[in-house]
């Protein structure tokens, strides 16, 4: 009998296909950086029972209706704002996502970016390497204070609450904001409700945690910078659409806020061209917020388990709803 058609969308580490390949035929991209080109995908999926799919690719009703065998697609990351679910749900075809497994590794580097923001270690980095360093000097590179500052969560999920987590061990007091109150974060973590524009004008640290919707698209606009202290350092670590970047590139150039922390944008990959790359005060990743070997084998892993459970009639482990 013919095996269901699992196709994957970017090449990934043999040994977690080997477990599946005696029940599927496992299908895949075979470029590890670059991304499957569309009319590939679309030919590829045309046979597909299971798709695993990154990011980076566009799952839309075009895609479902030259698909008549899908019964799943697996996102590898836990934010979906790339599939359209509602179509998927008319089409009886299942969106899973890669939610717990990757929310530590996310917080990780949340942190990571906001310290070396706020401790502008990768200007300091530089300032070496370019043979800058000639003596020291009392305010050489002088950054600002993490400890005891006020955090400022927007988007208090699994990731927000990770974060806040790691800010309890720095002794900041923490703020949030949520489509929800979260008693258990304002109990164990001593979180405190704000409105959003409250937690932009009280915080020293504003961290975008919040997955993008029609409500979050460019929720980081004019109005929000100018409403943060001068002082205020802003990370994102969700999407890059939560922000306007031009409101963004504008606070950052006029000293509106200190400084950015950035590890996704509205176009990625984002150009070394863009406004952003030329300023001082922002740090920049290629959206590598769950970027651990572990976390990403995990997140492959439970990717791989989802599709062969709808396969089998089984409920998937996962799935998201619209
Ligand atoms: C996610 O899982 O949504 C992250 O953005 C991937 O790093």
């Amino acid at each position: 009998m013919k095996k269901p058609i699992i196709y994957i969308t970017r090449k990934v580490p043999e040994d977690l296909i080997k477990p599946h390949e005696d029940k599927f035929d496992v299908r895949m991209w075979e470029k590890a950086e670059e991304p499957v080109p569309r009319e590939v995908l679309m030919e590829e999926t045309r046979l597909a029972d299971g798709l695993l799919c990154m990011l980076s690719e566009k799952i839309d009703e075009e895609l479902f209706l030259a698909s008549p065998n899908l019964k799943v697609v697996s996102n590898l990351a836990v934010g979906y704002d790339n599939i359209d679910v509602e179509a998927a749900q008319e089409h009886q075809i299942v969106v899973t996502n890669t939610p717990d497994v990757l929310t530590e590794t996310t917080a990780d580097l949340g942190f990571a970016l906001l310290m070396a923001t706020a401790r502008r270690v990768v200007e300091a980095n530089d300032y070496i390497k370019n043979n800058k360093w000639k003596n020291w000097a009392p305010y050489l590179l002088a950054g600002a204070d993490i400890h005891h500052k006020t955090i400022g969560i927007v988007g208090m999920g699994r990731i927000g609450e990770a974060v806040a987590r790691r800010a309890t061990g720095f002794g900041m007091s923490i703020l949030y904001h949520n489509r929800t109150r979260k008693p258990d974060a304002e109990r164990e973590l001593g979180a405190t409700y704000t409105s959003f524009d409250e937690l932009l004008t009280e915080a020293d640290f504003i961290v975008s945690v919040v997955p993008l919707t029609d409500e979050t698209h460019k929720i980081f606009n004019e109005e929000a910078f100018a409403k943060m202290k001068d002082s205020a350092i802003f990370i994102n670590i969700s999407r890059g659409a939560t922000v306007d970047e031009a409101a963004l590139v504008q606070a950052l150039q006029t000293k509106q806020i200190q400084a950015a922390g950035l590890d996704v944008f509205e176009q990625e990959p984002i150009s070394a061209e863009h406004p952003l790359m030329k300023l001082d005060n922002v740090v920049c990743l290629p959206h590598i917020g769950s970027a651990s070997t572990e976390t990403r084998t995990e997140m492959i892993e439970l990717c791989l388990d989802n599709i062969s459970r709808v396969i089998n009639g089984e409920v998937a482990k996962t799935p998201v709803s619209s």
